[in-house]
């Protein structure tokens, strides 16, 4: 993806180079765009070598060469136009569609319609009137506006200004960039594990991290879909632009949440390794060791994937399968008894890893095999199945 950043006179601005090399090692062709302000704070040459791109300052431009003219052509070169970061200046000469640097004269050349303003300013800056309505104006103008995050600001003071994670500003890049063959989709993702509790001090869990559903997750919002994500305990960030997050621990508490959005949705992504079993009964004190051994009733849970198979109509039912061994064997028969579109089966040892090795089985009968591979890329294959099967439906 190409993708044009302009840089201006924030103090924030440093954090930026950190983002242009991520970008670069993502793959992303860069350009980039610096004012005078911003290059009074750092020189060009740190971007230029992060990036390994070319940095254009106002000195280029009017630097006219066999007729390329630097605004109108770098304003039709990117997929993405970001400003990162965005002073209050810049904000408000785009309100006014002013064109005095190389940078806002870029911005009124362009035409396309992704484009990101990431605002970075002391707190009063920010919260000024003349800031807010810029920043309504341009919002309204289609630009993509990341709030700014509360916080220690550069200047000493605490409040809403600081500039995002570099993280969240590259997923927002990404998510702009990216086709949106889900759009109008709504889609539920369980993640992680469950935690049935023992006493109050113990549990019986398992050794799924969520991985792969999170991925899931933030693809989906990436291909356009509205995505409520329902997760077990796991020690995963809450992924930024996923529309709703609830929190769970039991396999019950999972039950409850899915079930309570079941109605809502179009896609049911069962990604969470739910607990079969239970302890029948919680002890209310702390279990002593004073047995040498310890034997703990368990009653199944109730099986959800198997709950919703039966009252699906015409939503879309994806499962997973993790086994150790008879894996595409056991995946089928999970597929056809629990009326299931599609089911992801994967071998018990990547829970918890980065990667994954996947054999997807949809109810018509092809299988395809995927990975070993990030889980990211691997959660881009399971959503292009998906796809698949709601353009067939
Ligand atoms: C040390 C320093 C830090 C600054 N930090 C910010 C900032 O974080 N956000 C902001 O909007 N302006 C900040 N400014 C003010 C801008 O640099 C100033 O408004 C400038 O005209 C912006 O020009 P530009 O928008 O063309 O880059 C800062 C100025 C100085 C001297």
């Amino acid at each position: 993806m190409k993708v044009l950043i302009g840089i201006t006179g924030c103090i924030a601005l440093y954090k930026v180079a950190e983002l242009v090399s991520s970008l670069r090692k993502s793959g992303h062709e860069l350009k980039i765009v610096m004012t005078q302000s911003a290059q009074k704070l750092v020189s060009k040459d740190l971007f230029s070598a992060v990036g390994n791109c070319e940095v254009y300052t106002d000195s280029d431009a009017f630097d006219i060469r066999n007729g390329f003219i630097p605004h109108t052509e770098l304003s039709k070169w990117p997929d993405v136009l970001v400003i990162a970061p965005a002073t209050a200046n810049t904000i408000a000469k785009l309100s006014y569609g002013l064109a005095d640097n190389l940078l806002t004269m870029v911005c009124l050349a362009y035409s396309g319609d992704k484009k990101l303003l990431v605002p970075a300013m002391n707190y009063r800056m920010y919260e000024n009137d003349a800031t807010q309505e810029n920043l309504r104006v341009l919002r309204n103008r289609g630009w993509w506006v990341l709030e700014p995050s509360v916080g220690h600001l550069a200047c000493g003071e605490f409040g809403k200004g600081r500039y995002p994670e570099n993280e969240v500003v590259q997923e927002a890049i990404e998510i702009l960039a990216s086709e949106k063959p889900l759009k109008n989709l709504k889609i539920l993702v369980t993640a992680g594990p469950t935690w049935e509790p023992i006493d109050p001090v113990r549990i019986i869990s398992n050794r799924s991290s969520g991985k792969m559903g999170y991925e899931l997750a933030k693809t989906a919002v990436r291909l356009g879909a509205y995505v409520t994500l329902i997760s077990g305990p796991t020690s995963l960030k809450t992924p930024y632009f996923v529309n709703e997050v609830v929190r769970v621990e039991s396999a019950q508490e999972m039950f409850d949440a899915v079930i309570r959005k079941f109605d809502e949705v179009d896609v049911v992504i069962m990604a969470a390794a739910v607990a079969d079993y239970t302890p029948a009964k919680i002890s209310e004190s702390k279990i002593k060791k004073d047995t040498e051994d310890l034997n703990i009733p368990l009653r199944k849970t109730i099986d959800i994937l198997k709950y919703l198979g039966e009252r699906k109509n015409n939503k879309i039912l994806v499962g997973f399968a993790v086994e150790t061994d008879s894996l595409e064997e056991y995946a089928k028969q999970k597929l056809m008894k629990k009326n299931l579109d599609m089911i992801v089966a994967n071998k018990a040892e990547v829970m918890g890893s980065d990667q994954n090795s996947v054999i997807i089985l949809k109810s018509d009968g092809t299988v395809k095999r995927v990975g070993p591979d990030e889980k990211s890329r691997i959660a881009l294959v399971i959503l292009s199945e998906l796809v698949e099967l709601r353009n067939r439906s």
